[in-house]
């Protein structure tokens, strides 16, 4: 059983993520840290308690995170995340339950810093999959925490455009600086960035599956996810039908590295010009390499998106 710390922006695939890691028998979630990008860290935090209640595990504790990006002092939506998940982060579709736990006091970024103190880098995995502003936080507060943390992250990209910048990916644009400094702390990351998760889609076919459990859940992420194959399909026309997996797919490969075929890679990312927010190789170390990051450059789809159907179909049918 392999603990997780979720970082998120709930986020309708942030959503999937967090049913992804519930409905895995081989997942314990141990906590949820809130951060921004596709909504505020309030608005996020009020989802993943809400979602929490709708799938039967608000006994999860939620911490809130840090509310901006470490370049400014106040954090605002961008309108390409508001077009993505809507106003409220679910597509625009309330969530069927109200939730009775609240956040905790204690931050985010502490709590991360005393789990990865607490147990060993073989049990305990944190998956960053909104900006990395809390991950970098915590790694810079507590110096010991970087030889400990294994951290897999959906954000960034190596081999394909971006997806809010020609060149940037949403999760790293939302604060580069930090993403920089994460990517050169020197801890153990393994990123699933745009190249992977644009070749896991969910069609609308597949999405009305969770309507037919005839379950409120269900409905719930139907409708959700037909907000946002609509918005995919419009803004990133493709040709292969379907919304992008990215969230859920980091979930599924930090429990199971078959999945994916890395590449080791020490990464810098850039914060100046037109090429902010992107994510390459970093020159200064390709003669001395870490061996520390791994970009994952390859996915077994078919094998990924079945596993991700079976085991949310089947939790979904045990929920209200
Ligand atoms: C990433 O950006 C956010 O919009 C999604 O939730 C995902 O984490 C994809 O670029
Ligand atoms: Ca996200």
């Amino acid at each position: 059983m392999t603990k997780l710390i979720l970082d998120l922006d709930t986020g309708i695939d942030d959503t999937l993520a967090l049913l992804y890691a519930l409905a895995s028998p081989d997942a314990e979630l141990i906590g949820i840290a809130g951060t921004f990008g596709n909504v505020s860290v309030e608005t996020g935090v009020a989802n993943d308690l809400a979602l929490l209640e709708l799938f039967g595990r608000p006994d999860i504790p939620v911490f809130a995170g840090i509310d901006h990006p470490s370049w400014a002092d106040s954090f605002s939506v961008m309108p390409e995340s508001r077009r993505f998940h809507g106003r409220n982060g679910t597509g625009d579709v309330e969530i069927p339950a109200r939730a009775r736990a609240q956040a905790q006091t204690q931050s985010a970024v502490d709590f991360i810093v005393d789990a990865v103190r607490a147990m060993s880098p073989e049990d305990l995995i944190v998956i960053p999959t909104g900006a990395s502003t809390n991950i970098a936080a915590a790694l810079e507060a507590a110096p010991d925490t970087v030889g400990r943390a294994r951290i897999v992250m959906m954000g960034g990209s190596l081999t394909q455009p971006g997806n809010v910048t020609p060149f940037a990916e949403a999760n790293i644009m939302q604060d580069p600086e930090a993403s920089s400094k994460l990517f050169a702390a020197g801890a153990q990351i393994t990123m699933i960035g745009l190249d992977v998760t644009t070749q896991v889609k969910l069609s609308h076919e597949q999405a009305e599956a969770y309507r037919a459990t005839g379950t409120a859940t269900g409905t719930f992420l139907s409708d959700m996810l037909a907000y946002y194959i609509d918005v995919t399909e419009e803004a990133h026309p493709t040709g292969v039908p379907g919304c992008n997996l990215h969230d859920p797919l980091a979930v599924a490969a930090a429990l199971d590295p078959s999945l994916i075929d890395t590449f080791s890679c020490d990464i810098m990312v850039e914060t100046e010009g037109a090429g902010r927010g992107r994510t390459i190789g970093d020159p200064a170390r390709v003669t001395c390499p870490s061996g520390r990051t791994q970009v994952a450059l390859a996915v077994d789809a078919q094998r990924f998106v079945e596993r991700f159907m079976e085991r949310t179909l089947a939790f979904v049918r045990r929920c209200p």
